[in-house]
């Protein structure tokens, strides 16, 4: 039923059978012929149906996208041409692309002959369709190709051009992208679903000294090109879904950790990023030891400066990282982990649809913990493990357990909700492994991974390939309860809790506070998972004095950890604490990562004639510099009653 994965082993197979044969004898077959790029399958049933893509790859699918662009820092554009591969059936007419905003010159085919185009309907973050006419120059069964000359709007929502003012280096401009999840098609017109994967290159010419990076494979040192710019090319050999690609551009410097894994930062920023990251060798072994072959070559990360949305983003072979999970111990390197286990976990096997993304998410958050746990130690692990838990509990306490929203699978939109996509997800496979045994359910993770590598899956593909390949018995299945974790709302109750002792001791100083106000004395000494938790067991109310007590006794406003001084800043804020105000709009100017950013300043809007003068006066002055996946969410908070 399902098409191979790949034309190269399809087509060295078929020279191997031919080599049996003619009889062949010990000498080594050697093709000569250049090896069709791999081409993934569509999946074709109902729970596989993106809602948020125009195209309609059955019809015709793009399968490579070679962009040649021009990076323009003064007028913060980038354009050239996109040229695209298409697999189409013989009758097919049309090729629908997905553009949020791009400005089409033109369409031709590969022989420069114009082909008709339009702007399609549609309104809102998926843009519009852009139908293009293929049926010129058809020749049944050649692979068709087109030429699109393009530039993206100034304001394209997966760009962020940045000042030199906002970076650490202040003297060079810089630029970087963010695709997931649809925001790609604000920069390169193709087929812009996760399930439709496409191998690509590109080729983009930047000002001197800048470095561009990309999600691909560098090719060679840059080109001069003699007019004060240098030329990058990169390659991506394998199928990824298009929210992949990604570019970054600026003053940066590259350190090298180990064979394969490396680090690129502006140049003051290098030194405390590199001694950060220096574990990231380790955690691919680790990783590798547990499901699997690193199938992408190098794995690079690139530290980003603040204004990059999120914490990180798991671009192949160059992860995107914020610097505030910089915390000088290493603490926050489950982040590292995490991006890391996407090389298996989303961009080996993606989810389908965006409703499906626990797939990625869910999947990579338990994967991350393994890996925690192999570089970090069982008592780490199991301390991160515990934080996720209070996070699902208390987002089930806020929406009720019943909310629809609070199943795994969400049935068509997107959905980020990170207790339930990520923690819960994370917690469906800890159960499975805890009935399953640790050394069954490794073995069947690896084969996921491995059978549906470069492929689209879907939750109910997950659930089947488990029932296949897993469960044991009828008794096993029933224990497991797998629909129930996938399709139900609300926490299963065979859920594998979290070892109590992991915080015995914060426990026991939360409690006593809470009687006696008695700050713990060890709260220094403590990790930064056990300071979390102590900080998010407090009290709600706390008054001016017990909020100042808390400070000098044990340096919240201080700590180096932004984790921490995020906590810090919001039980605060939720507290009205004036002398925080100062220090919460100087993180706020400095911050862009939206986990941060958004709850900030809902907790100020939420504190009524007191923070929404404040939050509306820091705003003013912050929303410039905020990259549009976070703006889009301050202006939702500041929207709202
Ligand atoms: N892929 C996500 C980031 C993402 C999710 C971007 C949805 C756009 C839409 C990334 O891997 C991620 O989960 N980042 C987290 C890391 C954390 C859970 C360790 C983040 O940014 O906070
Ligand atoms: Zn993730």
């Amino acid at each position: 039923m399902r098409r191979p994965i790949s034309k190269v082993a399809s087509g060295l197979a078929l020279l191997l059978a031919t080599a049996a044969c003619t009889g062949a004898t010990s000498e080594p077959v050697v093709s000569t012929a250049i090896p069709e790029p791999m081409v993934s399958p569509i999946l074709t049933g109902p729970e596989a149906l993106d809602t948020l893509t125009y195209a309609q790859p059955q019809v015709a699918r793009v399968t490579h996208v070679a962009l040649d662009l021009e990076l323009d820092f003064d007028a913060k554009a980038i354009g050239g041409t996109a040229t695209l591969d298409i697999a189409a059936g013989e009758d097919a007419d049309e090729l629908v692309l997905d553009s949020n905003g791009l400005q089409i010159t033109a369409v031709t085919d590969a022989a420069g002959q114009p082909l008709y185009f339009h702007t399609g309907d549609g309104t809102g973050e998926t843009g519009k369709g852009l139908p293009v006419s293929i049926a010129i120059g058809k020749e049944a069964g050649s692979p068709r190709r087109i030429v699109i000359t393009y530039a993206a709007a100034p304001d394209a929502a997966a760009l962020q051009w940045l000042t030199r003012e906002q970076t650490a280096g202040k003297v060079h401009p810089f630029l970087f992208s963010q695709g997931q999840a649809i925001l790609n098609r604000t920069w390169i017109p193709t087929q812009d679903s996760p399930g439709i994967r496409q191998t690509w290159e590109a080729r983009i010419t930047a000002p001197k000294p800048l470095d561009v990076v990309m999600s691909g494979v560098v090719q060679g040192e840059p080109e001069d090109l003699g007019d004060g710019r240098r030329a990058f090319s990169f390659v991506m050999d394998k199928p990824v879904p298009p929210y992949l690609i990604a570019i970054a551009a600026g003053d940066i410097d590259f350190r090298a950790i180990g064979p394969r894994t490396g680090v690129w930062a502006e140049p003051s920023v290098l030194p405390r990023a590199y001694a950060e990251v220096a574990d990231t060798e380790e955690m691919v072994v680790a990783a590798e030891a547990l499901y699997g072959e690193y199938r992408w070559g190098r794995y690079d990360m690139i530290i980003l400066p603040p204004a990059f949305p999120y914490g990180g983003m798991e671009n192949p072979v160059m992860t995107f990282l914020t610097p505030t999970f910089i915390a000088g111990d290493r603490s926050n390197n489950g982040l590292v982990a995490h991006e890391l286990a996407h090389s298996w976990s989303g961009n080996l096997v993606t989810n389908a649809v965006w409703g499906d993304s626990w797939l990625n998410e869910g999947v990579t958050t338990y994967f991350e913990n393994r890996i925690v746990e192999a570089v970090y130690g069982k008592k780490r692990a199991e301390q991160e493990a515990a934080l996720m838990y209070a996070n699902i509990q208390e987002v089930l306490a806020e929406v009720g357990a019943d909310a629809p929203g609070t199943a795994l699978a969400t049935d068509g939109e997107y959905q980020l909700g990170s207790a339930i996509a990520y923690d819960k997800g994370a917690f469906f496979l800890r159960t499975v492994e805890r009935i399953t045994g640790r050394e069954r359910f490794d073995a069947w993770l690896r084969q996921w991974f491995d059978n549906h590598a470069f492929q689209p899956a879907t939750s109910e593909m997950f659930y089947e390939d488990m029932m296949a390949n897993l469960v044991a018995s009828d008794a096993e299945a029933e224990a497991l309860m797998l629909r129930d974790w996938i399709f139900a709302p609300g926490l299963p109750g065979n859920v594998a809790k979290p070892d109590p002792a992991a915080f015995a001791e914060v426990d026991a100083a939360v409690s006593e506070y809470k009687a006696s106000g008695h700050m713990p004395a060890a709260y220094a000494g403590w990790t930064a998972a056990e300071q979390m938790r102590f900080l998010d067991n407090l009290p709600a109310e706390l008054s001016t004095d017990q909020l100042s007590a808390l400070d000098q006794a044990l340096g919240l406003s201080q700590t180096g950890n932004n984790e921490i001084l995020f906590l810090w800043l919001e039980m605060a804020l939720e507290n009205r604490y004036e002398p925080a105000v100062a220090q919460a709009e100087e993180f706020l100017a400095r911050v862009g990562r939206a986990k941060f950013v958004r709850p900030l300043f809902a907790v100020l809007w939420n504190e009524g004639e007191w923070g929404r003068p404040i939050a509306t006066r820091i705003y003013a002055k912050t929303r410039d510099s905020y990259h549009a996946v976070t703006r889009a969410g301050v202006d939702r908070v500041l929207a709202s009653e």
